[in-house]
């Protein structure tokens, strides 16, 4: 099989194959100096300026990085800027008023296009109206928001003002948002009325208001007419609507506050491997230089770029990969409300073929899905556009990453493997496609500058090939800083297992197992704690355990991912009732209702499979690693160390209906 360009993987070339990079990208690629890696070691931490370089600072920085407090790192210090400056304004000064930044698809087939100047405009007019509102520097500002252009424009408005923004998830109830706006004492939220999922209207503003009763501060409330007449847009006494705030301050502008590379720029709460979800803290000059560095050299954007990645903005991989980054860059990005199999599985080949998308940047759930759809989706529209596709999220399989290369890239595109977290503020771990070969299944070398180390229990580096824990060695530009909930968390969850502080020895630990090979490319093996990652959204077993305990009834519960078959990507719940309590219908619904309320629908259990107890180790630790085994229909690990091996055999026969 040739592909479009000649280039390419022969017939007999087995999966997972490694490739050069083709020299059609090698020729264009924003990075293709393979000197790039012994530069920045060499010069390792001034190598970071170049990531500095990308941004227009209103002073200059006298120090790339200050070590002193370790691991409570600062970067680009005495340096300020302002982030929605580096997003809009200078590119209006470069001439560029008039080229697309935002393209929006709706998920009723409409699309909307902002130009920098355009967008510029908005943003100044709502930020504008929040400082009104009573919004300061330093207030933290909640956006409770779907796939709407409302989000990046109220995003860039709060750091036009130093205001720190938490976006939370739209797809979060009403509980959760109250948790996230109690930890951040967040007085301020702009929601909307309502949104589309999957064709019907659907009502955020009430889980919005049930938010408010239990937020302990008081709360002003902007509100976005989303849904116009589909959805009464109740906007009550203590709250304003979105248009008419605007229109209020209609054509007036806000100078950009200049804020000091180290002061705050968002705060994004992300779950850890306890029940409350934890604020990571991002600055201004060290994560705007990384999210626009990685764009730049990973995912190799150019300003004359269609870019598309296409996660939700209520996760990192949006804030980075879809806002600042190539914002910051002052290309085309392009956001879209639906999901892809809606209104039909062509919808989002679709939208990559009208608007000649040149970067794809998706999740390997996406792409599996894609892949059980069958290839006459992607094949019969005209992909020629693409030049780079990326992946991140979750381990891709070979197969997969594959199918993605041939039947989406035409085999001429090179896929980029990104690792990363919401804590390492963008990618970390990942071939520069320029430079690099791919290796399907792994995700690659550590970017230049980043020391990835795998570590056994004792912190001690493994043997090439070995399986460990996936630690970063050396501090980057877009590291968090801290948690918004305190320094003590931050070094318990991070760094107090690997590091030697009598030694000033700083580790961070990610939380994966990885393994790196002989050839220093790293393949990350999934989470070692208690979290899962569901259609691309991480979750904490801990937070799912306990709202299902809250339902009355159960005496335990555990919660695995499924990750392989039909159900790939579905939450499993394996609950043990109270003495006495029925396995019925009613308990399961309850269960069910209990999680939905507690985080939202994304966290539903698929399957809730009632036994009368969980399989345990002496000790009695729920073994959840035998029942993610039993989940997957998978061989069974080691059950020696259980206290009472029989149940996996009988979960077993439950799951497969016997
Ligand atoms: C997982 C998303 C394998 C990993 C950017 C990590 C990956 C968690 C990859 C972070 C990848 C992310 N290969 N696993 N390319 N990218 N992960 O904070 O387990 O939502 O720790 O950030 O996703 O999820 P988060």
């Amino acid at each position: 099989m040739v592909d479009r360009n000649g280039w390419g993987r022969g017939r007999d070339d087995p999966i997972g194959a490694r490739r050069r990079p083709p020299p059609a990208f090698v020729e264009r690629a924003n990075a293709a100096d393979a000197e790039r890696y012994e530069a920045f070691e060499e010069n390792w931490p001034d190598c970071w300026e170049r990531a500095a370089a990308l941004l227009a600072w209103d002073r200059a920085y006298d120090t790339v990085l200050e070590d002193e407090d370790a691991p409570f790192y600062r970067w680009f210090t005495g340096g300020e800027l302002n982030a929605s400056y580096n997003c809009l304004d200078r590119h209006l000064e470069a001439g560029r008023k008039n080229h697309a930044a935002i393209r929006w698809g709706g998920k009723q087939g409409e699309s909307r296009t902002y130009t920098y100047r355009e967008l510029y405009v908005e943003v100044n007019e709502f930020a504008a109206a929040l400082r009104d509102l009573g919004v300061g520097e330093d207030d933290v500002v909640t956006l409770y928001l779907p796939m709407i252009p409302e989000l990046p424009v109220a995003m860039l408005a709060c750091a036009r003002i130093g205001a720190p923004h938490s976006v939370v998830f739209a797809g979060f109830s009403a509980d959760a948002l109250a948790t996230r706006m109690n930890a951040a004492d967040s007085e301020y939220l702009v929601t909307c009325d309502g949104y589309y999922r999957r064709g019907d209207a659907f009502n955020q503003k009430s889980k919005a208001d049930n938010a408010r009763l239990a937020v302990d501060q008081g709360v002003r409330t902007v509100v976005v007419d989303r849904l116009g007449k589909e959805l009464p847009h109740v906007v009550g006494d203590d709250e304003c609507d979105y248009d008419a705030v605007r229109d209020a301050h209609a054509g007036e502008t806000v100078d950009p506050v200049s804020r000091d590379a180290e002061d705050m720029l968002f705060l994004m709460y992300t779950s850890g491997t306890t029940g409350q979800p934890k604020g990571v803290v991002h600055t201004t000059g060290g994560y705007l230089a990384y999210a626009a560095w990685t764009s730049h050299a990973v995912l190799d954007v150019k300003p004359e770029d269609t870019y598309w990645c296409a996660a939700d903005i209520g996760w990192i991989t949006g804030h980075t990969y879809i806002v600042y980054g190539p914002l910051a860059l002052g290309t085309t990005t392009m956001m879209y409300e639906g999901t892809p199999d809606y209104p039909d599985r062509d919808r989002l080949w679709e939208l990559l073929e009208r608007n000649a998308v040149d970067v794809f940047y998706t999740a390997p759930t996406a792409i599996r899905a894609f892949t059980k759809w069958g290839s006459q989706y992607p094949e019969r529209h005209d992909l020629s556009s693409l030049r780079l596709l990326g992946t991140v999220g979750e381990p891709i399989n070979p197969r997969a990453w594959e199918w993605y290369h041939k039947h989406v890239g035409g085999g001429t595109c090179p896929v980029v493997d990104t690792w990363w977290q919401t804590e390492t503020g963008g990618v970390v771990v990942s071939t520069l496609p320029g430079i690099d070969d791919m290796k399907p299944g792994a995700a690659g070398p550590p970017l230049p500058g980043i020391d990835a180390r795998v570590v056994d229990a004792a912190g001690d580096e493994v043997e090439a090939g070995d399986a460990g824990y996936l630690t970063l060695q050396k501090p980057w530009p877009g590291m968090a800083r801290t948690l918004y909930d305190g320094d003590d968390r931050f070094l318990d969850e991070y760094w107090r297992r690997f590091s030697d502080p009598e030694d000033d020895r700083w580790v961070y630990f990610s939380g994966d197992a990885a393994r790196i090979d002989d050839d220093g490319y790293v393949t990350v093996l999934g989470r070692v704690d208690d979290v899962i990652t569901v259609s691309g959204h991480r979750l904490s077993t801990m937070e799912i355990e306990s709202a299902i305990l809250d339902a009355g009834g159960v005496a335990e519960a555990a919660v695995v991912a499924s990750t392989t078959g039909a159900g790939d990507g579905e939450i499993y719940a394996y609950v043990s009732l109270e003495r006495d309590v029925d396995p019925a219908d009613a308990i399961r619904e309850a269960i069910v209702s209990r999680v939905e309320r507690a985080i939202g629908p994304i966290a539903r259990p698929e399957e809730v499979v009632f036994t009368p107890e969980l399989p345990k180790t002496r000790s009695g630790k729920i073994m959840r690693r035998l029942l993610e085994d039993v989940t997957n229909g998978q061989e069974l690990g080691d059950t020696s160390a259980l206290r009472n091996p029989e149940i996996v055999g009988e979960l077993r026969a439950t799951i497969r209906g016997e």
